[in-house]
């Protein structure tokens, strides 16, 4: 069985997916948005999992993942439902998370999940195997460890950018930003490491490197990468920009001293030393990092990337829920 049809219990970390994964996702996508362009198209995928239903249990802050999700799930019919806020569970009476979770898995047939633990999914993921009724977990962003689901829209807006210029093979990526903590760089670096031939540039602060274990873990898969602090070097290279904001949610009072991040933030000024088909991305929210004034320039892609979430997701859900097949019929 080729790997993109086997089916896919959960969705935990980004360096669960191998490269004909990725191929068969990205054309999973792309099919689903042809679909987007008619009412029948749309009325086929509204029917498609209406069965179906999905709990969304988002216990740290989320405006986009949230929001694509649910929208994901409203176009293929899956009712949700929701807890933004442990205090409103019976974690509050002093339920375990292990307990609440295998709780709302009495009542959905998925749960997709964003928590601030890292390995929460995982473990949540091994006790429900255990259990009469695994239903799948979805890692929407676990703490500062994983994002998966994010490197996949990421890659797609990649994959999308670079169609006509021979794919992401070869091709340099810069990183910018609290690359210690961000979730996304982490996922995203692991899946670029399936395209041969990439070489990744990581520009942050001393204070905001990447982790060891992620350095050693893109060593052992041989990718080329580099670790600087010259901004303007780096970006003149990039065959595209990854900017990310400074994750201070994760702070530990008292402990921090101040970084000087303004050295590290992509300016209108700084457009001209772009190459001409840089493609400039974020996963939002910014902040100052990224220039408001960019949003104009044809290379700006992330507001595309905020939007080819929702697609991916969509993508991801009939994978996981087993009806991809039925988007990829030849008569589709
Ligand atoms: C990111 C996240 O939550 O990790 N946002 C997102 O999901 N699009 C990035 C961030 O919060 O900085």
């Amino acid at each position: 069985m080729t790997t993109e049809n086997k089916p896919i219990q959960h969705i935990l970390n980004s360096d669960q997916f191998d490269r004909p994964f990725l191929d068969y996702f990205c054309h999973l996508t792309d099919a689903i948005r042809k679909m987007d362009k008619t009412k029948e198209g749309l009325m086929y995928l509204q029917g498609l999992l209406a069965h179906r239903r999905a709990m969304l249990y988002f216990t740290q802050p989320s405006t986009r993942t949230f929001l694509s999700f649910q929208s994901a799930c409203q176009i293929l019919g899956v009712k949700t439902s929701e807890i933004r806020d442990s205090a409103t569970s019976s974690e509050r009476k002093g339920e375990s998370i292990d307990d609440s979770l295998r709780t709302f898995s009495s009542y959905v047939d998925l749960i997709i999940m964003r928590t601030s633990t890292p390995g929460l999914c995982d473990r949540i993921a091994a006790v429900l195997d255990k259990t009469d009724r695994p239903v799948p977990i979805i890692n929407a962003g676990s703490g500062p460890d994983q994002h998966p689901t994010q490197a996949l829209l990421d890659i797609y807006t990649l994959v999308r950018s670079f169609k006509k210029e021979g794919g992401l093979e070869g091709k340099t990526f810069v990183m910018v930003g609290d690359l210690k903590r961000g979730r996304t760089i982490r996922s995203l670096s692991l899946l670029l490491a399936l395209y041969p031939g990439v070489k990744i540039i990581f520009v942050s602060p001393q204070e905001y490197k990447i982790t060891e274990d992620l350095s050693a873990r893109l060593i052992k898969k041989k990718v080329n990468f580099v670790e600087t602090e010259a901004f303007t070097d780096a970006i003149a290279v990039a065959d595209a920009i990854y900017m990310t904001r400074v994750q201070d949610e994760y702070d530990v009072t008292g402990e921090v001293k101040p970084v000087d991040y303004e050295r590290f933030h992509l300016k209108k000024s700084h457009l001209h030393m772009l190459k001409e088909n840089c493609v400039i991305m974020h996963p939002f929210p910014r902040r100052g990092e990224l220039d408001v004034a960019i949003d104009e320039d044809p290379r700006a892609r992330y507001w595309r990337q905020e939007r080819n979430g929702m697609w991916t997701r969509v993508a991801l859900i009939t994978k996981v829920l087993g009806v991809d097949h039925h988007i990829l019929m030849p008569e589709l």
